[in-house]
């Protein structure tokens, strides 16, 4: 009654502005209302996929953010027992992604739209990962090559694939090589050494070798060692390129392992109070951005070929953003390349255990090294070169069979990066809607026996002699799989790099599990026993 009368005495306009206020209230009630259940329902949307039964998708319990990166077996296990052959759901954080692990999953996931699959808001890793470290939202790291999707991935990939293309790949075989050969020098001097063999965990050494060629490789002629890098950190010591890169390298470690093990950097807020993570993804992007700008710099004073330099020439002309320049590199040098390091080590520690197989690959680059000698023209780099990318190049050779498998073993991802379906679409028997999150069960498709045979789980390298092409698109996930094949950017860097590692150690050592395992014992070829 009361509110009556006061609106009887007020004049008019004030008159219409209270008869509006409460209407105004219940509109903007309402916009959140369905603001509210629009965010609900987008969170929730792979929580509603039924099969054409109305048969609900299983889901795993709990949250599987950390298990997909650190127990990745137990999650994958896990699924096969709740689900069998069929996809199920996991928990990451507040979204929910689907889990595909069958070759026929794989093909429905692509088919018809995959140039149109977006990628979830920062990948479901949450707000430390987006960058927006802050409840105003000031961007830290807003961008990150592998989370984006559409015009901006095709004009980055303008820049970037020239330089990474195969020709680049072969082209850097000879500086490939004498950093390989380096790298093999150095290897007795970090173990106790005899005349005729060392033993040494093979880990570690690999662990930098793909960091260095890489860095080599997109740093060109100004990552050379004697060039003195003055760090911002701690100010005045001047650091030599590769040691600046290390030094990089373990802060970025320190961030990765925030973004995926500390849940609280999932929220803003979470972000905003832990003001040492803040600071620390701060400093590693003042200094990656200060690294770069001075070696773009440095390639310019001296006149050296440098393809990041080629590829800041697109920042400058307005098609890059400074921050995709620099987070792209930060891709290719500490994610990707840690991945190559994973590789290596598998392809390795197998050829140690299966000696009988390394005869056989010996056998094959001893055919090789011996024709590259006899060939009348092989007197010059540059035959040697065509030669060796001749070897490198067969698909029906001992060589690439051994770095499939180690590949087909260690796929970069235990559980692939989510990628959302572009329109619903039915997988695996299941109706899925529209911008669904899906991740690929990487180990689990390597190993199903419907493309690799009873024996998917041993260590048999020419298994990829009698495999079919059809098969390995759908059942294979090595630089990516499906209609999203070869989208892996290092591909043609990466096998050259394995290919040419493996030949320089095979051509001077043979391998053997080592008696106090994870050693490898190494022995020196030209030593009898
Ligand atoms: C020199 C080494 C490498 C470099 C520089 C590199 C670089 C990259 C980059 C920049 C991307 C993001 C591409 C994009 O989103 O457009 C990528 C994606 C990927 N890379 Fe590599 N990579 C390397 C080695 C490897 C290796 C050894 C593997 C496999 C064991 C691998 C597997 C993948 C996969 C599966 C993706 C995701 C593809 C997708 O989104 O479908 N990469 N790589």
């Amino acid at each position: 009654m009361g509110f009556i009368n006061i609106q009887t005495q007020a004049s008019d306009p004030e008159k219409q502005r209270l008869r509006a206020s409460p209407q105004v209230l219940k509109l903007f009630v309402l916009i959140l209302l369905v603001l509210l259940v629009l965010k609900i329902s987008a969170r929730h949307r792979a929580n509603r996929i039924t099969n054409q039964h109305g048969r609900k998708i299983c889901e795993i319990p709990g949250d599987a953010r950390v298990s997909k990166f650190a127990f990745s077996q137990q999650l994958s296990d896990h699924g096969k027992a709740l689900a069998g052959g069929e996809p199920f759901i996991i928990r990451n954080g507040r979204a929910r992604e689907l889990v595909v692990t069958k070759p026929e999953h794989i093909y429905d996931f692509y088919k018809g739209d995959t140039r149109h699959h977006p990628k979830p808001p920062y990948l479901n890793m949450g707000k430390y990962f987006s960058g927006h470290v802050t409840p105003f939202r000031v961007p830290l790291a807003p961008y990150v090559f592998g989370a984006i999707a559409g015009e901006r991935w095709l004009m980055i990939r303008r820049y970037f694939d020239p330089e990474f293309s195969f020709q680049s790949a072969r082209q850097a075989i000879p500086q490939l090589s004498a950093s390989i050969n380096r790298w093999l020098d150095d290897l007795p001097l970090q173990a106790t050494a005899t005349e005729k063999r060392f033993a040494l965990e093979l880990k570690k050494p690999c662990r930098f070798l793909p960091l260095r060629l890489a860095a080599e490789f997109v740093y060109g002629e100004v990552f050379d060692d004697e060039v003195a890098y003055p760090t911002l950190h701690p100010p005045s010591i001047p650091l030599q390129l590769f040691s600046a890169l290390l030094e990089l390298n373990v802060l970025h470690e320190v961030i990765l392992h925030d973004v995926i093990a500390n849940k609280r950097l999932a929220t803003s807020l979470g972000c905003w109070l832990d003001r040492n993570a803040a600071k620390r993804i701060q400093e590693f992007r003042s200094r990656w951005r200060e690294f770069n700008l001075r070696i773009v710099q440095s390639a310019r004073k001296g006149s050296q070929v440098c393809p990041a330099e080629k590829i800041y020439r697109g920042v400058e002309r307005g098609d890059l953003k400074h921050e995709e320049f620099l987070h792209t590199l930060d891709e290719i040098l500490f994610a990707n390349v840690d991945v190559s390091s994973a590789v290596l080590n598998t392809l390795f520690e197998h050829l140690a255990a299966n000696t009988a197989f390394q005869q056989k690959l010996r056998g094959e680059i001893d055919a090789h090294v011996r024709s590259r000698t006899r060939t009348p023209d092989t007197d010059t780099d540059m035959d040697t070169k065509t030669h060796t990318e001749k070897y490198l190049s067969k698909q029906d050779s001992h060589l690439n069979y051994a770095v499939m498998e180690a590949m087909r073993l260690s796929p970069a991802f235990a559980f692939s990066l989510p990628e959302c379906t572009a329109i619903p679409k039915e997988i695996g028997g299941y109706r899925v809607p529209a911008r669904c999150p899906v991740v690929i069960d990487a180990k689990r498709l390597n190993a199903d026996p419907a493309t690799w045979g009873k024996d998917s789980d041993t260590y048999r390298p020419e298994r990829f002699r009698d495999i079919t092409p059809s098969k390995l698109r759908y059942g294979f996930m090595r630089f990516g799989v499906g209609a999203a094949s070869g989208r892996c950017l290092g591909k043609h860097l990466a096998d050259t790099v394995f290919k040419l590692t493996l030949l320089a150690v095979l051509e001077r050592y043979s391998l053997h599990s080592g008696q106090d395992e994870p050693e490898i014992e190494v022995r020196y070829m030209n030593q009898k026993e």
